[in-house]
Formats: C-alpha cells, structure tokens, sequence
C-alpha cells in the first residue's frame, strides 16, 4: 500500500481530483469505479470545476458506482442516483449510457446483482477504483463479516452504518435497512484502487486498514494484499498513525 499525508479535507481533495484528471486524459476509456458520501464531495467539486475550465473529457469514460440503497427510488433526494447526479453526472459529460449503478429498486434482486456484476466484466474490469471507508472498515457496503470472496450482492447495513448515515435523513427510521454493493471480489478486481479517509472519526479505521489483521471481520484490511492500492488522508485521518511511516511513499 501506498500512503499520502495531507494537511486537509481541502488538499485531499485536490490530490485525489488530480489522481482522477491524470488517469482520464492518460486513457479517455477508462472504467471508472466510484463512491458516494461525504469523503469524495470535494474530488467531485473539482472534477466539476476541470470539466468547466476544459481539461477533463469523460466523453469516452465509463462509471460503475459501489452501491445503491434498496427501497429508495433512484429520485428520492438520500439516493446514490441523485447523489452522483447532483455531484457529478450533470457537470460533466459522461454520456448517460455509460453510467452505471446497481439497480436496486429491481424486483428481482439476485439477478439486478448478477446482471451487474455481468456489466462490469464486459467492460473488461474496473480501471480505477475510488473507495471511502466507513468507520467500522466497510468499503462500498460490504459490511464486517462479509467474505472476501463476495461479488456484487444484496447486504443487511449494520446498525452503526445507518447510524452514521443518518445524517443525511430526517430521522434514522428513514435509513434503508438494505442495499445493494459491488462485493470485495469485485472491487479487488479492479486494477488500481484509490482510497480516500478523512477526520479523526477515520482515524482508527486508516490504522486498521494499514496495519491490522488481513480479516472479513475489517473488511477495508483487505487492500494490504494490494501493493499498489494508494490511501489518500488529512492529517486527522492519520492520528492514530503515531508517526509510523511504512507505508509513505518516498
Ligand atoms: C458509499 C460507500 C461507503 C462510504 C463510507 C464512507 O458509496 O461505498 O463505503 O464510502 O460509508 O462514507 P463517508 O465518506 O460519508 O464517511
């Protein structure tokens, strides 16, 4: 693994950004894996922003993104359909047909998540994938205890998940209960793995993430068996770290 410092939220998101610009202009067809939630609204932003200034083209770009909530239709304001509208597929150029998410809202859920897993591997596997982290090591849902060998999948959230997403709703009733994820397989897969972590409240996680058991009971734990998996976090992400630097890149 690789691991970059950054002083802010503010700097890991132009890092990140600038991650994502290289790897567009450096292959127009690139598949792209991407998260929703709080640690990637600032990548996002300025992706928006290098659209705008003319120095981003996701014309020939492809999307697949993590996860979807069941039981929210893809309009409801708390959707990953709308987050991912909202913070990136209406600024930039992406063309409809090339965005991707689960379809959660499918009658039949096991064949949404087949068909899905399908997608992704007829557009030749996932580039690069950004990740964020949830506090108890989740990565997209997959939830601790969920086998390594998970592909895309229907997921019971854990409680602390809705807890912390509640943020987002009026109430935490109003949480879905369930959603549909690409599953550890899946996002190992891909070819380059980005993930993003950010404040004190991550900083546990980052230091289980880089130095704690390789188990499905942590699943973030996981990217230690990807040498070049890179970890992009602010400085209070990194507090628990204690100045351990194996992982810094020179
Ligand atoms: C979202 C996702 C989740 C989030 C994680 C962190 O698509 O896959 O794993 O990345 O819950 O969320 P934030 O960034 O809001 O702390």
């Amino acid at each position: 693994m690789i691991l970059e410092i950054l002083d802010t939220y503010e700097k890991m998101s132009d890092r990140a950004a600038e991650i994502f610009k290289e790897s567009v202009n450096r292959n127009p067809e690139i598949v792209l894996g991407l998260p929703t939630g709080s640690s990637p609204v600032g990548m996002y932003k300025r992706i928006c922003d290098d659209y705008k200034r003319g120095e981003l083209d996701l014309s020939q770009t492809t999307t697949f993104n993590l996860d979807e909530y069941i039981g929210l239709p893809p309009e409801h304001e708390q959707s990953y359909h709308h987050f991912m509208a909202t913070h990136l597929f209406n600024c930039v150029n992406l063309r409809p047909e090339n965005i991707h998410l689960p379809h959660a809202s499918a009658e039949k859920k096991q064949v949404a998540c087949e068909e899905y897993e399908q997608k992704i591997q007829k557009a030749g596997a996932i580039d690069l994938q950004i990740l964020g982290i949830g506090r108890n090591g989740h990565i997209g849902f997959n939830e601790p205890g969920n086998p390594f060998e998970s592909r895309t999948h229907v997921v019971k959230l854990h409680q602390e998940t809705r807890e912390a997403n509640a943020r987002f709703f009026d109430s935490l009733k109003e949480v879905p209960e369930y959603s549909i994820t690409m599953g550890i397989k899946t996002i190992m897969r891909s070819k380059r793995i980005l993930l993003l972590a950010t404040g004190e409240k991550k900083a546990e996680a980052v230091k289980k993430t880089l130095y704690g058991p390789i188990s499905p009971e942590f699943p973030a734990s996981v990217l230690q068996l990807d040498p070049d998996c890179r970890i992009l976090i602010d400085k209070a992400a990194g507090k628990s770290l204690e100045g351990d630097t194996r992982y810094l890149e020179a």
